[in-house]
């Protein structure tokens, strides 16, 4: 998929609107057609894995709201009613492929940004409520029509008026309000306040990138040294001398400490840490019932309708300095002649078993791909009619 170049230019768009402003990209994609049926979103909530809620929003005799969150597998929809909620459901990309289909149009992007496409289906009058989020987002209009008011980024007092609900409390001037219709796309920066309500049953796609904080970064790498049994080195200080009130903590002591952490930041184990950590799935990767072998890749590949994928959610990321490959967490060390392949692998999500078959020339490469396969970063498909 991507975006119609009449009214996006990535360049353009980075320069000006990304991580600054609110824009919205009317025909973003043209002729625009949805990627899941209402049906089976509200199938997929069933299961007991998606991640989905129920937002219900109701209006008291004096205009104000009052809202409710219910967390699925839901199993029925009917005592929602017809109007004022709005179902929403994260990573529908893990679960199905057309939908990670969408992330195609930003490749523009890098892809360890990308967190997932959420899809949410409104009744006419549902909505989230005024609110901000941490993250980036470009909200692409399927079926129906929706109105959307967007902010400029500012302070604002958040207020939680029900369980797992943060909404604003401050009205806030909208720099965009626009009612988008299909193909339609609105890109929020972190950040900036914005409230839609559907005006007619509507999907939406939210395409968000992950900026992790600081703490929840260290969290992450401290979980995964300590996993990886890496950054292990103490604290040492002895040059010690005795000194008269042992409950003080000198300057020098926290001078020490810090330098101890700056090593580690500093350190090439940290690159390889964060690389690990950028080429995480969210969920867990299905690995195939019986491993492949690299002495059957060829023949697999070579079956009619072959077509090797990239799994759902799955990263296939390079870091040039090392010229190391990452997925899932866990690096790989590609060999030289094995490297056209690697990098043809993270260019396409799918690739036909007779085009990846004339890049496959070496013990290496079979055996690059089989351990792909079996680690459940990629997928093989074949013709079983
Ligand atoms: C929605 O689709 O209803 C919510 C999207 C958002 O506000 O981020
Ligand atoms: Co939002």
């Amino acid at each position: 998929m991507k975006l119609d170049s009449k009214v996006f230019q990535p360049d353009e768009f980075l320069a000006q609107y990304w991580q600054r402003r609110p824009c919205l990209l009317r025909g973003g994609f043209a002729q625009f057609e949805d990627l899941i049926e209402p049906e089976i979103l509200a199938g997929l909530a069933m299961e007991e894995d998606a991640d989905s809620r129920v937002v219900r929003r109701a209006v008291n005799a004096d205009n104000s709201s009052s809202w409710q969150v219910e967390h699925g597998p839901f199993s029925d929809y009917e005592a929602f009613g017809d109007s004022h909620w709005t179902l929403l459901v994260q990573s529908v990309n893990e679960w199905l492929p057309a939908v990670g289909q969408l992330l195609t149009a930003f490749d523009f992007l890098p892809q360890w940004r990308i967190d997932d496409v959420m899809v949410s289906f409104s009744c006419a009058e549902g909505g989230v409520g005024p609110h901000l989020d941490q993250y980036d987002v470009f909200i692409i209009q399927g079926a129906g029509r929706r109105r959307w008011q967007v902010g400029e980024r500012q302070n604002m007092t958040n207020y939680q008026p029900c369980a797992d609900l943060t909404l604003v409390k401050e009205p806030f001037t909208a720099v965009i309000d626009a009612e988008l219709e299909p193909g339609d796309v609105l890109y929020i920066p972190a950040g900036c306040p914005h409230d839609g309500i559907a005006l007619e049953p509507s999907l939406n796609y939210s395409v968000g990138f992950r900026a992790p904080s600081q703490a929840e970064w260290l969290q992450q790498l401290g979980d995964l040294a300590l996993q990886q049994d890496v950054l292990n080195q103490r604290y040492q200080d002895p040059d010690l001398r005795s000194r008269k009130s042992s409950y003080q903590v000198s300057d020098n002591e926290l001078q020490q400490c810090k330098a101890l952490l700056m090593q580690t930041l500093e350190s090439g184990q940290l690159d390889d840490l964060l690389l690990r950590l950028m080429s995480q799935s969210k969920r867990t990767l299905v690995e195939p019932d019986l491993p492949y072998t690299a002495q059957q890749i060829d023949d697999l590949l070579a079956q009619p309708q072959a077509l090797l994928v990239r799994s759902a959610g799955a990263r296939w990321l390079y870091h040039q300095p090392q010229q190391a490959f990452y997925g899932n967490g866990e690096r790989y060390l590609v060999s030289p002649q094995s490297q056209p392949l690697a990098h043809k692998l993270a260019q396409q999500t799918e690739h036909p078993g007779a085009d990846l078959l004339t890049q496959v020339n070496t013990g290496n490469d079979r055996e690059l791909l089989a351990e792909l396969l079996n680690q459940g970063l990629f997928q093989l498909f074949l013709d079983t009619d």
